[in-house]
């Protein structure tokens, strides 16, 4: 297959990420049919993606003031697994972008992926998971390749291509040259745990969030020193509840289950906002509080310090 062959995305998860590969998609021309189990997802999908397209007209083509509506009009949901299983003959690329947990990827993939034309790709955007475990679930194993795309896909240049050992050279050469297309910036990394980003992010996000557990640090002058001092253009803890604390604590685990190293084991502050609903800007409350995009506040998170040898059965 060529690049100038592929005309239809099918995007399987239509929550932050894939909302946002399918505003990033339809900027590149592309036809996308979506769909999420969740019938609440597929209903805000065309107003998360009205918000990205939107940001995406006035930033990169101010003067096509009618992008926004057109781009819109190439993206279809559908309401049940069955009716994306059937869309898949007629797309060449299948986007897996559900939640971070491999046993529930593999049984989707091993169940829509054989339904895609015999050439066709399948994509995922795992933040951690094995590759090659779902390329072998999916059937389709040389045609299997992992595009983690940063958050917010469309803002966000790169694209962690992810090489496993039997990812045939023609899917790498053909992946790469649809995401320069689009304009991305893709770069090769390999199957480990957390990549090439996520084996430096994780650890340093978690141990951020354990000087808050020690009482070491404030979430608002953790973020304003890695801000000012080190050019991050955010922080820490207005990432993680941006990332999302469920996926926070999905990715950290994932990667702590492959490696055993104890970095990488979620601590119990993350664990309490994932338990607590406290996922960060989708649910208005994580590390800050929010007011849609804007952090309102950082919370104070004393009395979750560590103090004593019960803390954890006291909580
Ligand atoms: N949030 C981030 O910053 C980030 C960054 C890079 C990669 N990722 C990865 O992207 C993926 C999605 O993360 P997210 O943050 O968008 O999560 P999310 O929770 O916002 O969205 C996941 C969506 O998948 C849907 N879903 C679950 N099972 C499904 C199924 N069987 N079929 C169709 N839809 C299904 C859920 O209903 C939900 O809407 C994960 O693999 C995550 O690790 C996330």
């Amino acid at each position: 297959m060529e690049r100038s062959d592929v005309k239809c995305f099918a995007v399987m998860g239509l929550g932050k990420m894939g909302v946002d590969w399918v505003a990033n998609l339809l900027e590149g021309g592309y036809e996308v049919v979506g769909f999420d189990t969740d019938a609440g997802a597929r209903e805000r999908a065309p107003g998360a993606l009205a918000k990205g397209l939107g940001w995406i007209g006035k930033k990169r083509h101010p003067d096509e003031p009618n992008f926004a509506d057109e781009a819109a009009a190439g993206f279809r949901v559908v309401d049940s697994e069955e009716d994306f299983a059937a869309e898949l003959g007629s797309c060449q690329v299948l986007l897996e972008v559900i939640l971070e947990d491999l046993d529930l990827k593999c049984e989707v993939l091993a169940r829509v992926a054989p339904r895609l034309p015999d050439d066709g790709l399948v994509w995922t955007n795992t933040s951690s998971l094995s590759v090659h475990t779902m390329g072998v679930a999916s059937g389709r194993l040389e045609k299997f390749v992992g595009t983690h795309g940063m958050n917010p896909v469309y803002q966000m240049p790169a694209v962690e291509v992810v090489r496993h050992r039997d990812l045939s050279s023609e899917t790498l050469a053909l992946t790469v040259e649809i995401l320069e297309g689009m304009g991305k910036s893709p770069f090769v990394a390999t199957d480990v745990s957390g990549f090439w980003v996520n084996k430096h992010l994780v650890p340093f996000m978690l141990e951020a969030m354990r000087a808050l557990e020690r009482g070491e640090i404030t979430v608002e002058d953790g973020d304003v020193g890695l801000k000012g001092s080190l050019g991050h253009p955010q922080g820490v803890f207005k990432l993680s509840d941006f990332i999302g604390a469920d996926t926070m604590y999905r990715v950290s685990m994932a990667m702590y289950l492959q490696t055993q190293d104890p970095r990488l084991y979620p601590p119990a502050i993350l664990a309490r906002l994932f338990k607590n609903g406290e996922h960060g800007v989708k649910t208005g409350k994580g590390f800050y509080e929010w007011d849609g995009f804007k952090a309102v506040k950082g919370r104070d998170f004393s009395e979750n310090v560590i103090t004593s040898s019960d803390f954890l059965l006291e909580v």
